[in-house]
């Protein structure tokens, strides 16, 4: 079977690091680049926290372009209550040696898309800066991306706030870019990523396995899973990015539903919100988004298990 080519933009951040983990020894991806994208924490530390994650899981030879260090227009919010001041939560990596790629992070996606015969689908887990950038400047490269399987957005509310989910609330005028953009979208938003979820029992079966990434994810994970135990309803810490690597490696464990997806960049209270249509006689000649929203969750914790068991 031929492997998936994709680029990853991450905003590395305990989630996005565990979803390298998963992508990382996936057979059926082809990583063509890796990219990094302030968010969670400040470009200097998600590249930084992104090199250490792809170096010490050796995949070294997989090229990791620098991006945007701040949202298009609205101030720029970080996630350190989530994911600590480096990004990684008390987890600590050897430094990597590699250094960024020479190409900042939309010349490097434009350059690779431009050079691939194929398609290749995009795997955004942070703000969309990025990825609004590149459309924009190059709007010819559209016919190179398959798909952009994304982390954002919710159909049915947010977690920054009542309405917007992080990754959108972080940079919405780009998120609104990408949306409209007319590029078929994957949304794996809150509606299915707040189901995938590890209970502290199976960070307990992480860390047993004893190895690198085992200890690593046991590790970076504590720190995440205790914002989330403030939650009275309180069941596990969801793994949100990780959701996007196992809809490209095991699609079957995700349900979907056709709609159409927009951002709301003009409300007070909706601001940032993601707005899925999915009423059936809606105008279908616009749907541009399967939104993902139920997950097999044993089955997700059973994947994420599998791979740390390959390092
Ligand atoms: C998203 O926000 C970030 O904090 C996570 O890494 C994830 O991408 C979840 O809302
Ligand atoms: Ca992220």
């Amino acid at each position: 079977m031929s492997k998936i080519p994709v680029i990853i933009d991450v905003d590395t951040g305990i989630d996005d690091a565990m979803a390298l983990v998963l992508a990382l020894q996936a057979d059926k991806l082809d990583i063509r680049g890796i990219t990094t994208v302030a968010g969670n924490q400040t470009i200097e530390k998600t590249t930084r926290n992104t090199l250490d994650v792809v170096e010490y899981f050796g995949r070294s030879e997989i090229p990791v372009a620098m991006g945007a260090k701040q949202p298009l227009i609205r101030p720029q919010v970080i996630a350190a209550y989530a994911h600590g001041e480096s990004g990684l939560g008390t987890a600590v990596l050897p430094k990597a040696e590699k250094m960024p790629d020479e190409l900042d992070a939309v010349s490097f996606i434009k350059k690779v898309l431009e050079e691939s015969e194929e398609q290749i689908t995009l795997v955004p887990t942070g703000p969309l800066t990025n990825i609004a950038i590149l459309l924009k400047a190059y709007p010819h490269i559209k016919n190179k991306i398959k798909e952009i399987v994304l982390m954002g957005g919710g159909a049915f509310g947010g977690n920054y706030n009542a309405a917007a989910e992080f990754n959108i609330y972080a940079d919405p005028e780009a998120a609104q870019i990408v949306f409209n953009s007319g590029v078929k979208l994957v949304m794996c938003g809150l509606d299915v990523t707040l189901k995938a979820t590890v209970t502290p029992e199976d960070i307990d079966t992480i860390r047993a396995i004893g190895n690198k990434a085992g200890d690593f994810i046991a590790e970076a994970v504590e720190f995440y899973m205790a914002m989330y135990k403030r939650n009275p309803n309180f069941t596990g810490c969801a793994i949100h990015d990780a959701v996007t690597i196992t809809y490209l490696i095991a699609p079957e464990l995700i349900k979907t539903r056709q709609g159409i997806a927009r951002v709301d960049i003009d409300g007070r209270d909706s601001y940032a919100a993601t707005i899925c249509d999915f009423r059936p006689w809606r105008d279908r000649e616009k749907d541009n988004a399967l939104v993902c929203v139920d997950i097999d969750r044993e089955a997700f914790v059973k994947l994420l298990v599998e791979a740390c068991k390959n390092y």
